[in-house]
């Protein structure tokens, strides 16, 4: 954090000190929430949770270096006491990003947030100091503590804002006001809680509403291929720049195609000059992703070229999306269990068929949470593409969503061993410890709730076990 002292944070939060003997003692290190976290120079921020309550570690962090704890009562130790702590957290937030001279950059949408939130921090570092949403800390919480991360140097911020409901996104940007928004698209992702698509679109759409206007440097990127985000350019008075496939995108792509790895090829066009790439990332989601991030780039100044080459060079920073990983005995394992909606599951069997291809592939999938009463016909589509798309094998695990995708595959013309259905993320395992041989490619992916990363890693460990009794 830019540093500040006790008195200035207290002053901005509306709180009382306590227990602190010299309030001009400043914050100089990183604001956190986890004790463990804690460095010399921090602020722990004390929340009280369902299991553990942070004001009990009030010692433990102070001992351990923090300076104060931001907490909701007093602790014994120096603090700064408010009604609510998160809300103190907010105001400190906004505070902060207002002395920055950062730009702010916010992305929201249904699928593939974290994935181009990445890919932004991996070609804007390039040009200038970033700092970034760690994972998939899009809430009121972890967006704060992002932004309270940034110091002097940070030139651009970049923050990836989830919702859940109505409203959530305008609280968002209350705290940290970007001059760019960017809305990578309208899903089917939490719509059981939502209510339906045009209510994930006005949930999404209040990004754009927050930014300032075109006069004062405010930008909307959005994206051409998807109706309900490209209406939203009536609902802002930003500057509007278009990415995606379609003709009347600024930003786009031509020539798109998959590598036999799964990997996206394209040449990438901007309003300034066109270059061609391959990603390093694999599956043809990546390719509007990268579209997203290039047109927050272009914006930024940065020319075709750059852009193109930090985007062929762009890793996978957060875990177990796409993440591959190459067996010793010649199984490649995709461990794609982060989480899963219709877009995704389609994009990642797309990216199994061309790796498999001439290879013999596997789909372990579970289910697809909260999609509400589309449930039933997004599995049944979802078993059936897989057949389509000739995947030789398709494992459903779990309960009743499980067993959609299976009747779906079947009816598809899938016959015999070619769809099973197994009850859990065990027999799953042993299923495919006992099936798999060298050559196989295997996708691994489901919801969040259904934890199937675990058959990703025990596949992997598998292979470690087989090197090891190899040598
Ligand atoms: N543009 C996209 N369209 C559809 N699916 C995508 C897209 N980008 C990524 N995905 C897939 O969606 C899943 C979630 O990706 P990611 O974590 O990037 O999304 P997110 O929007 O941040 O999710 P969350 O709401 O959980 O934070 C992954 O399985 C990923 O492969
Ligand atoms: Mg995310």
């Amino acid at each position: 954090m830019i540093a500040l002292s006790l008195a200035e944070i207290a002053a901005v939060v509306g709180g009382q000190t306590h227990d602190i003997p010299d309030p001009s003692v400043q914050v100089t290190g990183p604001v956190v929430r986890d004790s463990r976290e804690v460095v010399p120079g921090s602020l722990f921020a004390a929340f009280v949770g369902e299991r553990v309550d942070g004001h009990d570690y009030a010692r433990a962090v102070t001992e351990a270096g923090a300076v104060a704890v931001l907490a909701s009562r007093p602790v014994g130790v120096p603090a700064i006491v408010v009604e609510d702590v998160q809300t103190a957290l907010g105001a400190l937030a906004r505070h902060v990003v207002r002395r920055l001279g950062a730009t702010l950059v916010a992305l929201t949408g249904s699928a593939g947030k974290t994935s181009t939130k990445d890919l932004i921090a991996q070609v804007l570092r390039r040009k200038a100091p970033t700092v970034f949403t760690p994972g998939s800390l899009n809430n009121e919480i972890g967006l704060p503590l992002t932004a309270l991360s940034a110091t002097e140097e940070t030139r651009f911020l970049v923050l990836e804002m989830g919702a859940r409901g109505i409203g959530h996104i305008r609280y968002l940007t209350g705290l940290t006001p970007p001059r760019i928004g960017l809305v990578l698209n309208v899903g089917t992702a939490h719509i059981g809680e939502f209510g339906g698509r045009e209510q994930i679109a006005q949930a999404k759409g209040e990004l754009v509403e927050a930014l300032p206007p075109a006069e004062e440097g405010g930008v909307a990127v959005l994206n051409a291929d998807d109706p309900l985000v490209r209406a939203m350019a009536s609902r802002t008075k930003a500057k509007v720049v278009l990415f995606g496939e379609s003709a009347e995108a600024d930003v786009r792509a031509e020539n798109v195609r998959l590598t036999d790895s799964g990997q996206p090829s394209f040449t990438l066009h901007t309003p300034s000059g066109a270059s061609d790439l391959t990603m390093r990332l694999y599956g043809e989601h990546h390719v509007s992703n990268a579209l997203a991030a290039a047109a927050v780039a272009h914006e930024l100044g940065m020319s075709a070229e750059e852009i193109a080459t930090a985007l062929s060079e762009a890793g996978s920073l957060s875990r177990w999306r796409m993440e591959v990983t190459e067996r010793p005995d010649g199984v490649t394992i995709v461990n794609d269990a982060y989480n899963a909606n219709p877009e995704s599951m389609r994009a990642a069997l797309r990216a199994l068929a061309a790796m498999g291809k001439g290879r013999r592939t596997w789909a372990v999938l579970g289910k697809m949470a909260e999609l509400g009463d589309e449930a039933l016909a997004e599995h049944d589509a979802v078993g059936r593409l897989a057949v389509r798309l000739n995947v030789s094998k398709l494992v459903a695990v779990g309960g009743i969503e499980a067993s959609w995708l299976q009747l779906g595959a079947y009816n598809e013309g899938s016959w015999g061993e070619e769809s099973v259905h197994v009850s859990d993320a065990q027999a799953a395992i042993d299923l495919l410890r006992s099936e798999l041989r060298p050559g196989d490619v295997v996708l691994v992916k489901a919801s969040r709730s259904v934890g199937l990363e675990s058959v990703a890693q025990a596949l992997v460990e598998t292979g470690a076990e087989g090197e090891v009794a190899a040598r």
